[in-house]
């Protein structure tokens, strides 16, 4: 999992680097990512987000796993499973958002 770090901050998304300064994506913007979290990764995670064919993303479940590691799955997708990448959606800055609410519980709407 370390090994994706340098290659994340080399792909990072110019763009992102405002929201990276202002800390989290706009308000408008975050509502677009909890409605993609729970529709297109609820597809595969299930639509609490408690497993489907994905393993399951709720807060107690990502408990003990690195940051790092969640981030650059949902980067770069994990190669020979169903989870694909998500790069060319998601600036890094976006992709960490949503692993800290994740992490602290997803909000519903
Ligand atoms: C087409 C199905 C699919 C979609 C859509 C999908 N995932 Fe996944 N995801 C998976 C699968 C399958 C795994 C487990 C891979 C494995 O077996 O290691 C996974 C793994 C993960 C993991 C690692 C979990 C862990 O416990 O290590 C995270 C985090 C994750 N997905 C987040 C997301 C997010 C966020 C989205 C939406 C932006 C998303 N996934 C969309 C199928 C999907």
């Amino acid at each position: 999992m370390k090994l994706a770090l340098p290659a994340l901050t080399f792909l990072a998304v110019p763009l992102a680097a405002a929201a990276v300064e202002a800390g989290e994506p706009a308000p408008a913007r975050q509502r677009e990512l909890i409605h993609l979290v729970r529709q297109d990764c609820g597809s595969c995670h299930g639509m609490k987000l408690t497993g489907g064919l994905g393993s399951p993303l709720t807060a107690e479940a990502l408990r003990d796993k690195p940051l790092e590691g969640l981030e650059a799955t949902i980067h770069g997708g994990r190669p020979g499973t169903a989870m694909p990448p998500w790069k060319t959606i998601l600036s890094e800055s976006e992709i960490q958002w949503i692993v800290h609410k994740l992490m602290t519980g997803f909000p519903t709407e």
